[in-house]
Parts: C-alpha cells; structure tokens; sequence
C-alpha cells in the first residue's frame, strides 16, 4: 500500500503571511505543497503564475504539486518547471494535445500528471494512464476552495486503483476539493493516497492540530480497510 501523503493547499493561505504559513505546515509534517494555478478561463478564477512558485521555491525545500487550471498548459509547463515545479498536473479537458504536454513535462524530468474533472469520465484518461506519475480525481469542479467534496468521484478513485493494479503502474492517485476528517477516510479507502486540503488545513487556526486530525482519519481509515 502506498504511503498516504498529504498536500495543503496554498489558495487557502493567508497571503500576507505566506511564509509563516508555510513554516506551520512544513513543522506539522506534511509531504508537499499544493499550488493551485487559474487562468479565469478554465476556471472562472484568477490565481497565481510562474513568479508566485519561483517565490515558493525559494522559501521551502518541499515538493511543489503545481495544479494547472488553465487553457493550452503546452504554453506555460516550461515556465511552471523552470519556477521550481517538482510535479505538474494538467487537465484532460483543457485543450491541448494532451500526450504531448505529458511529454513535454517528462522530457524535462519533471514529474507528470493527468487531472479529470468530476463530470469527465475517467476511462477517456485511460489512454495517458500507463505514462504518468500521477491520476488527479477532482473531487469538486475545479475554480474555488471551500466547496463540498463530491462523493460520486470516488468510483472513479477505486477504477484508477483498479487499473494501476492490473497494469503494474505505480502512479499516485490524488483527491483534490472537499478534503476534510470526514471525507478523508471514504477517500482513503477507495485508493487516494496524495491528499490536497485547503480550508481543512490553512483554514483552521491550529494548523499542527488539523495537519494531525486529518493523518490519524487516513491512518484509521487504512486500518478498517
Ligand atoms: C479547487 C482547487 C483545490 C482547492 C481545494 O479548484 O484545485 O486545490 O484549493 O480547496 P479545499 O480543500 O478548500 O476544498
Ligand atoms: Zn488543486
């Protein structure tokens, strides 16, 4: 079984104290960063660009998970991996040639992974499936955080484990919207194993606490199988 690795969210950092925020989660023992980029067209929001992870790069040593939202990522991976990006994450349904960004991204010896909307099925990501690092299940429709998690996708979680199974793969399989102690667990036992949370760890005052709360949910989750 993989080890169960969770990812803050940046978008749900106080970003006038991004680096004090930063230092909580990385004391609290967390495996990466989150880091959620919108364009406001693929996703009705606006967030960060390539600077904003060149900034991240340079105040933590944590892997950087770069989430693009954003139309055409062909245009931009070079800029997010030059940045600092360790992993870059881009939509099946952004409009791209979607083999050719993941090549893109691996042939600059970057980690690679394909993300799906909750309303996309996952069988039209199956053909990318044997050549990433990473299955993304959207577990909210990408654009804000805060929103509640969309347990539907979760079939979606156990059909990606189901084929890295037969297929001798090892990618890792995120859940990305909605994470929280209560649906951390669901998640886990369906096959997540990189879990993003934003409000349900940025958000909370005590941030060690809610880092602590929501690895003890996974671990018993894991447990009851
Ligand atoms: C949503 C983003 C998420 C977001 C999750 O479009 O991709 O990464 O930060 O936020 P929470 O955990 O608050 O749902
Ligand atoms: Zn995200």
């Amino acid at each position: 079984m993989k080890p169960i690795l969770l990812a803050p969210s940046i978008l749900a950092a106080d970003y006038g104290n991004i680096e004090r925020d930063v230092r909580a989660v990385e004391a609290a023992g967390v495996d990466c960063l989150h880091v959620d980029i919108m364009d406001g067209h693929f996703v009705p929001n606006m967030t960060f660009g390539p600077d904003f992870v060149a900034m991240l790069r340079r105040i933590t040593r944590l892997p950087l998970d770069v989430h693009l939202m954003i139309q055409q990522p062909d245009r931009y991976v070079r800029s997010f991996i030059e940045a600092g990006a360790d992993t870059i994450t881009i939509h099946l349904e952004a409009y791209h040639d979607v083999g050719r960004t993941l090549d893109l991204i691996k042939s600059m010896g970057c980690r690679a992974g394909i993300a799906v909307n909750p309303l996309t099925l996952i069988e039209k990501a199956e053909k990318y499936m044997k050549r990433v690092d990473l299955v993304l299940c959207m577990t909210v429709n990408p654009g804000f955080g805060g929103q509640p998690f969309i347990m539907e996708v979760l079939e979606k979680v156990r059909f990606a484990r189901l084929f890295r199974d037969q297929n001798n793969l090892n990618y890792d399989i995120e859940v990305d919207g909605g994470l929280t102690a209560d649906t951390i667990g669901p998640a886990v036992v369906s096959g997540a194993n990189l879990i993003v949370a934003g409000s349900s760890i940025f958000g909370k005052q005590d941030i060690p606490a809610a880092v602590k709360l929501l690895r003890q949910k996974a671990a018993e989750a894991n447990a009851a199988g």
